[in-house]
């Protein structure tokens, strides 16, 4: 019985552990910049003047993205790994990391 109970503790330790690794950390915005570099070529950062696709200055103050989507980490994540019309999909393009730091900086607009 005890020892059933020192496995199940050690069980969950090494689950809330591997947890903790796992969980995402928190983007880093001077990185997300250089990763902005591949999403310029379309998109302004310093206004919202549209160039090939909608500036992005102020975007998640939006109340709407042209989608009718909040623009939050989910919905803006979402739109960046599937593409929108003549925007590619970018899912494969950038690693999770880049993608979380890419959030951080267009927070920052
Ligand atoms: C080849 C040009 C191109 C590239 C590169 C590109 N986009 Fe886009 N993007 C567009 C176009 C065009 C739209 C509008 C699509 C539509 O609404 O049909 C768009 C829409 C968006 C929107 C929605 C804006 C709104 O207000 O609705 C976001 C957010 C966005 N892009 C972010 C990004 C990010 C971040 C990157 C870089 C990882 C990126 N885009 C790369 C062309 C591009």
């Amino acid at each position: 019985m005890m020892t059933n109970r020192i496995l199940a503790c050690a069980a969950l330790s090494l689950t809330l552990i591997a947890g903790r690794a796992l969980a995402q950390k928190p983007g880093d915005a001077a990185k997300g910049k250089e990763v902005f570099e591949q999403c310029g070529v379309c998109h302004n950062a310093d206004s919202d003047e549209k160039k090939m696709g909608p500036g992005l200055k102020g975007l998640y103050k939006k109340a709407k993205m042209a989608n009718g989507q909040k623009p939050t980490d989910a919905s803006i994540l979402a739109l960046v790994n599937k593409g929108k019309g003549t925007m590619p999909a970018f899912a494969d393009v950038l690693s999770a990391e880049e993608k979380a730091d890419l959030m951080a900086y267009l927070k920052t607009l």
